[in-house]
């Protein structure tokens, strides 16, 4: 096993992602909100986020993919599409677990515009902030990082690491 150096530990992204659930439902209240988790990144932040969410919170899956190894191609597929009936007229959370160059969200709001929401906002883990190429800004976002390539509670290193319940950095021999 590599060395890891701990970024975030386990209670402090459940303590960020208990706030971020609080934050949404305020805005929702008693509204229906469907949140869709790109994977499969996502998918630890958005399970934690829908069990901290006590309002009306449906979950959709949206797999697209552009990274290959520690770059983003830029290019983006989509490997797995939504059900344009189940975000027609709702209100739209994407919940993304991190932000890079932007390319991949930029990607995913226009696919989801074109299924005409009732309003769509971002939510996503960790932003790289300094990383960005798109101009584009997730509504919610849960800890702002450098420009660190990082591992962990979903996210990945060509598809090692998912399993690590807190986010950190390889240390590179
Ligand atoms: P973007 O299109 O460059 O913004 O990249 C977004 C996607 O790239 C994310 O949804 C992640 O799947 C992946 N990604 C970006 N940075 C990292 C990282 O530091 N670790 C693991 N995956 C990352």
């Amino acid at each position: 096993m590599d060395k890891i150096n701990v970024l975030f530990k386990e209670d402090e992204i459940s303590k960020r992602v208990k706030e971020l659930a609080e934050e949404l439902y305020s805005k929702y209240q008693d509204e229906e909100v469907v949140f869709v988790c790109t994977l499969k990144g996502a998918v630890f932040f958005a399970c934690d986020l829908l069990k901290n969410y006590p309002g009306d919170g449906r979950l959709e899956f949206l797999r697209v993919s552009s990274y290959e190894g520690e770059s983003s191609t830029g290019k983006i597929s989509l490997k797995l599409p939504l059900n344009a009936e189940h975000i027609n007229g709702k209100n739209v959370i994407v919940v993304e677990d991190i932000v890079d160059t932007g390319y991949t969200l930029d990607y995913v709001r226009k696919y989801i515009l074109d299924m005409h929401p009732k309003s769509l906002i971002e939510c996503t883990l960790l932003d790289k902030k300094a990383r960005r190429v798109v101009d584009i800004n997730p509504t919610y976002s849960g800890f702002v990082i450098d420009d660190l390539f990082v591992i962990g509670y979903g996210l990945d290193y060509d598809q090692k690491y998912r399993n690590l319940p807190y986010i950190g950095v390889v240390v590179k021999e």
